[in-house]
């Protein structure tokens, strides 16, 4: 963690130690009882054992996140993502670890490259059985500004690639007589956030794109459902927009007291993914603390 990172991970931290200032009972001196995934008892799912799966913005925050724990149910990963570095680093961890995972280095704004990209992933890790679609970025942006590139931009970096993955793995899919298709949401677009309108609506279209997906793909047992992540607090959210004023009002409208860690959105992942989901089709699932 550089200098910036780690002040801004004190400055977080002392806020959320004024916020819940709650004890654990199994970890007397944390005052935030359950955001670590080792003090979880985690669930595993035998159905994700060897499964491929793919993973659309894998190299950091929530979709790093998801890698990791699909690698640990004994999954084979891969993941696709434009962070070179962070990408091939995650790669590298997991595979030495004994993990089956690949990274694939992509702009998924690139329909053309992102097809090529499902096919090589596929050829490399066997027929993809489950597409987390993932990668996104919510950068702000005032309504009054936004030109009509910028538009198809953020459409474009948000929304037009959950449809291109599914188009690609869905073939393979049907051939293998089903599979599990996780799209992320987002809260933005559930409450009343303004300033970032183009990503919202973007994000609102993912639950028509689900429900869909969900109609058309359903009859070959290939589930389509929306993961809403409330607000996560990944490094980027912590650098960019999670000041202690903005976090203290946010979980003052949650229905619980701690933040929302990317681990909690993973497990449910997991869940929709695994055959224990295996009725669960065309829905969204909130992980937001009840927020909305
Ligand atoms: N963090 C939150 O509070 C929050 C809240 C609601 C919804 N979500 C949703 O969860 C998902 C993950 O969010 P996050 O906070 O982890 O985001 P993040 O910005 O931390 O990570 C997104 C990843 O996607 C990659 N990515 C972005 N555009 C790409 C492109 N064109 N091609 C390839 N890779 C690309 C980035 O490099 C990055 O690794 C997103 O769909 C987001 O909308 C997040």
């Amino acid at each position: 963690m550089h200098k910036k990172s780690r002040a801004i991970h004190r400055l977080w931290q002392n806020t959320l130690n004024s916020i819940a200032p709650r004890k654990s009972a199994r970890h007397p001196t944390s005052p935030l009882p359950i955001v670590q995934r080792d003090a979880m008892s985690l669930g595993t799912y035998p159905s994700l054992n060897g499964r491929v799966v793919m993973v659309t913005g894998g190299a950091s925050g929530i979709g790093e996140e998801i890698v990791r724990s699909f690698a640990a149910q004994g999954a084979r990963v891969g993941f696709v993502d434009l962070e070179a570095f962070r990408g091939e680093r995650l790669e590298r961890e997991l595979q030495n670890q004994g993990h089956s995972a690949k990274f694939i280095l992509c702009d998924l704004k690139d329909a053309e490259a992102l097809k090529t990209v499902t096919a090589n992933l596929a050829e490399a890790l066997g027929p993809v059985g489950v597409l987390v679609n993932n990668a996104a970025n919510d950068d702000r942006h005032d309504w009054a500004d936004v030109t009509p590139a910028y538009f198809d931009e953020r459409v474009a970096t948000n929304m037009r690639h959950f449809f291109f993955a599914i188009q690609a793995v869905a073939p393979g899919m049907i051939s293998a007589g089903g599979g599990s298709i996780i799209n992320l949401g987002s809260i933005s677009s559930w409450q009343d956030a303004g300033d970032l309108p183009v990503y919202a609506a973007a994000k609102a279209a993912i639950h028509g794109l689900t429900r869909s997906f969900a109609r058309k793909l359903g009859r070959h047992r290939i589930r389509v459902n929306t993961v809403v992540p409330g607000w996560v607090m990944t490094e980027r959210q912590k650098q960019l927009w999670a000041t202690p004023e903005a976090l203290k009002h946010h979980l003052q409208r949650q229905c619980l007291p701690d933040p929302v860690q990317p681990v909690h959105v993973a497990r449910l992942v997991l869940f929709l993914a695994s055959d224990d989901a295996a009725m669960c089709t065309a829905h969204n699932y909130m992980v937001e603390a009840g927020a909305i």
